[in-house]
């Protein structure tokens, strides 16, 4: 069994973004990336913390716009038109989930497809799908870096998702199926789950339920990609995929903490670097 290790794939990413970051400060260009959070949804407050330290480190300009839960739709679409039009800025997202009483679809719609470095907008869901989008959503992309990086071969290969959100299951998907992967999205709804589940070469889960899959959802020397970040019984942090129980079936798998999560971070920022790339031409 080899572990997908994300951290480690991460800094030796890190590395060669950084140099990409020094080529454009000689232009007299910093990537600037601004987050917009809203409320103290622990979860959210980690992923931004983390987003924040790792835009610092690779020396971008970086902005947290921190609204309480309380903030009304308009405050926020009235940032987004700033943000759409402050030319320091090259990409900006509005960490999900959001309260209530915002509509996210139309927060989404708001945001400047050309800055939208997320990929949700509906310009850039349609540009991924076609196969020719320059923005493709973070954790999916992780994904698809990390599984290169170990030469997981993904060509003809029986790929099963499981999990359909926006912002994971139906990208990874897409940018699984444009490997020319055969691939099958499955849900909540989706019948005799283990049995599908257990045809995967290459098995990514995005449930958000602690250690929902065990051994007998997996085929013998699977890849599995656990998406999931979870708290189990005693507080700890785990992910979608019981590990100890698959183990011994897996060829590869991602840890939680240190799988995905790290990739999500490094795809988020290469995205933003890109964009900064096509200001400095
Ligand atoms: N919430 C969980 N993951 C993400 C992400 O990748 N982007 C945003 N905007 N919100 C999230």
């Amino acid at each position: 069994m080899k572990l997908l290790d994300g951290k480690k794939v991460a800094s030796a990413l890190d590395e060669s973004m950084g140099k990409r970051v020094e080529e454009l400060k000689e232009q007299g260009i910093t990537p600037g990336l601004a987050v917009i959070l809203v409320g103290s949804n622990s979860a959210s407050s980690v992923y931004v913390r983390n987003k924040k330290r790792r835009a610092e480190k690779l020396g971008f300009d970086f902005q947290l716009i921190h609204y309480e839960d309380t903030v009304t739709e308009t405050e926020i679409l009235n940032k987004i038109d700033e943000l759409n039009n402050d030319d320091s800025i090259d990409g900006f997202i509005v960490q999900l989930p959001l309260p209530d009483q915002i509509d996210e679809d139309k927060i989404i719609q708001a945001i400047d497809p050309k800055k939208d470095v997320d990929g949700f907008s509906p310009i850039n869901v349609g540009n991924l799908w076609i196969g020719d989008s320059t923005i493709k959503p973070a954790t999916a992309d992780g994904i698809i870096k990390m599984l290169d990086y170990y030469d997981v071969k993904l060509k003809g290969k029986n790929a099963v998702v499981i999990g359909r959100s926006n912002i994971v299951g139906k990208p990874v998907a897409a940018l699984l199926l444009e490997r020319n992967a055969t691939v099958t999205i499955s849900h909540i709804f989706t019948k005799n789950l283990p049995e599908i589940a257990s045809r995967a070469d290459v098995l990514v889960v995005a449930i958000g339920d602690p250690k929902f899959i065990k051994a007998n959802y997996i085929k013998e020397g699977a890849v599995v990609v656990d998406v999931g970040m979870n708290h189990d019984e005693n507080g700890k942090l785990c992910g979608d995929v019981d590990f100890d129980d698959v183990l011994d079936k897996v060829s590869m798998i991602s840890p939680v903490p240190g799988g995905v999560g790290p990739m999500t971070i490094t795809s988020l920022m290469d995205m933003t670097i890109v964009l900064a790339e096509e200001r400095a031409k």
